[in-house]
């Protein structure tokens, strides 16, 4: 049976993802809590990632050396950066890039030195498979969120967007930052702290890596409102219901 590794960037998250296991035991590696159990009977292993490359990196090493992982799924939140792509608004990421990634002259800006390359990409079929799970769950979920929450954040339509994800030590919480990261890199949809390292570890271990983000900010001067309160009211719904969507699929 496929053993899947089930990511999670924050602990409300993950909350959402243990309540749909049945039977999880708690197993500790590197001050990490991994949940070793099963999601519509398939083996899973679910973990927060750890905040910035470094940790989420380590993560993703133990998840695929100690846990045997056959494919990772990560859900979290990103700042959105593409003009379009908005608070509520769902980035499932086709490629990756390292933004704050920078040996020039040695290397090209943002390639990764040792790789020939700056961009990874995720892996088409499992995220084809989030994709669909993702459709399923934006065409339900809002109605489910309560027109409070949804007035508040201005979830009326949510949208899908796909394309690249970048990511850096940082939270971006300037407009001049973002604006930044826009013109540099005009084809980067959204921006977090994890995914890149996620897609190349995945790389060095021929893992397979689908990411889905929900847009919890646009990466500007008010990046930070609200921010705990979109995390508990909908961001943990929404990686809640496209896990179990994409598990119940099957
Ligand atoms: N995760 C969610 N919002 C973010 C932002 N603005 N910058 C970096 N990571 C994020």
């Amino acid at each position: 049976m496929t053993h899947t590794a089930i990511v999670s960037a924050l602990h409300d998250e993950l909350a959402s993802v243990l309540a749909l296991m049945p039977d999880e035991h708690q197993q500790v590696v590197g001050g990490r809590e991994f949940w070793v159990g099963h999601l519509h009977g398939q083996d899973v292993v679910a973990v927060l990632s750890g905040i910035g490359k470094v940790a989420a990196a380590t993560t993703a090493t133990l998840l695929i050396e100690r846990f045997g992982v056959k494919r990772i799924v990560f859900t979290g939140v990103a700042g959105g950066l593409g003009s379009g792509v908005q608070v509520g608004d769902v980035v499932l990421a086709r490629s990756f890039l390292q933004h704050d990634m920078d040996a020039s002259p040695l290397f090209a800006r943002h390639e990764v030195p040792g790789y020939g390359r700056a961009r990874f990409d995720a892996a088409a079929g499992l995220t084809d498979a989030l994709e669909l799970a993702c459709d399923r769950m934006l065409h339900t979920l809002p109605q489910q969120l309560g027109a409070e929450t949804v007035a508040a954040f201005g979830l009326q339509a949510p949208r899908l967007h796909q394309g690249l994800l970048i990511s850096g030590d940082r939270f971006v919480a300037t407009t001049a930052e973002s604006a930044a990261l826009q013109r540099e890199l005009p084809d980067a949809l959204a921006v977090e702290m994890e995914g890149a390292a996620f897609a190349q570890v995945c790389h060095d271990f021929g893992v397979p890596l689908a990411v889905v983000r929900t847009i919890s900010d646009r990466a500007d001067d008010t990046a930070h409102m609200d921010f705990p309160r979109f995390l508990r009211e909908v961001a943990s719904r929404y990686s809640g219901a496209v896990v179990e969507a994409l598990f119940s699929n099957r």
